[in-house]
């Protein structure tokens, strides 16, 4: 193979120019996880088509400066950034109320708050397998609870930001695997619950996506080898991994009319890896045999990996 077979987008593009502008004009979307790179991408290209946006993440400070920074995408866009841990259910009643009493209403549920550290099953204490868990499925779970009452008036819709380690198993992920196979039983089942109420509930779970902090951090710290550090196209049918604009893509095609009827789905945007059995964590895999391996990687001690 040589080189992608689908050019990787230019480093400026918010999403595809598929989309007509101001099709989310008077939308409010409510996004956890705002701050980081793949859900600021969802919520900056929401906001350049019209929308209004809250978004959430645990460092305040860092949080809202990501708002002010998504803001300038559109004259007279509104978002707001607030700090909250979304283990913390009180925490997020009440930010949601602000979000309601500073924009109006809710319409866009973008759950995307998540913990994510490489460590072997023995590495894990029960706490570090619960912090996951907590942050990635409670969290979301609280996220929904504390929007319904919003998202019920406005027939709003929902989405879930997951991931493919759990449809083929993923070396040193077994606490982000079983949170996020959680995540996405959590949607199916509200897409049934909530349909009713006009209410649609998806998942969208992007492959390996590049120039973004957490699969930066998570290959800088493990000994996977160089040529598959530049060269993911053995590891992609695309022959690359994924562009931000790409889940933007994603995320828009969810929310706009022209996915009204869809609802209970996990969307994969991942180039087609995961059907290769290349869930994007596998290319971790060798690392765990390779002979310099304790060198590389501290297992279950590189903490902050
Ligand atoms: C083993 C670890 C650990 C590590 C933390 N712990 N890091 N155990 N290896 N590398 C353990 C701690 O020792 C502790 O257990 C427990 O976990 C909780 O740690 P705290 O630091 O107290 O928790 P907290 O501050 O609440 O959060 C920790 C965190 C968080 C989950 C690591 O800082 C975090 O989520 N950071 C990364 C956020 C991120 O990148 N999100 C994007 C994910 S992207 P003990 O027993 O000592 O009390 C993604 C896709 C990536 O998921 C694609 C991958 C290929």
């Amino acid at each position: 193979m040589s080189g992608p077979s689908v050019p990787f987008p230019s480093e400026n593009e918010l999403y595809s120019n598929a989309w007509a502008k101001d099709i989310f004009k008077g939308k409010v979307v409510f996004c956890t996880g705002g701050a980081g790179t793949i859900c600021s991408g969802q919520v900056r290209a929401l906001v350049s088509l019209g929308a209004n946006a809250a978004i959430v993440g645990r460092r305040e400070g860092n949080t809202k400066n990501v708002a002010a920074e998504i803001a300038k995408v559109r004259p007279g866009a509104t978002v707001i950034g607030f700090g909250c841990d979304v283990r913390d259910a009180d925490a997020l009643v009440s930010v949601v109320a602000e979000t309601v009493k500073q924009l109006g209403r809710i319409d866009f549920l973008i759950c995307g708050a998540a913990g994510n550290f490489l460590s072997t099953v023995e590495g894990l204490s029960t706490n570090a397998f619960k912090t996951v868990m907590d942050i990635d499925l409670l969290g979301s779970y609280n996220t929904v609870k504390a929007c319904l009452p919003e998202l019920r008036k406005t027939k709003g819709r929902i989405i879930f930001v997951s991931a493919t380690f759990h449809y083929t198993g993923a070396a040193l992920q077994s606490h982000v695997s079983a949170a996020k196979a959680g995540v996405d039983a959590l949607s199916h089942t509200l897409a049934i619950e909530l349909g009713p109420a006009g209410i649609t509930s998806n998942v969208i779970a992007p492959g390996a996506i590049a120039n973004t902090e957490g699969m930066e951090r998570l290959v800088a710290r493990t000994g996977v080898p160089e040529d598959l550090k530049k060269n993911p196209s053995k590891m992609n049918p695309l022959g690359r991994w994924g562009a931000v604009s790409e889940v933007a893509d994603a995320t828009i095609f969810l929310f706009s009319e022209a996915g009204r009827y869809i609802n209970g789905v996990a969307l994969v945007v991942d180039g087609g890896s995961w059907r290769t059995g290349n869930a994007p964590a596998s290319f971790l895999y060798p690392t765990i045999f390779l002979p310099d391996a304790e060198k590389n990687f501290q297992f279950g001690t590189a903490k902050g990996a």
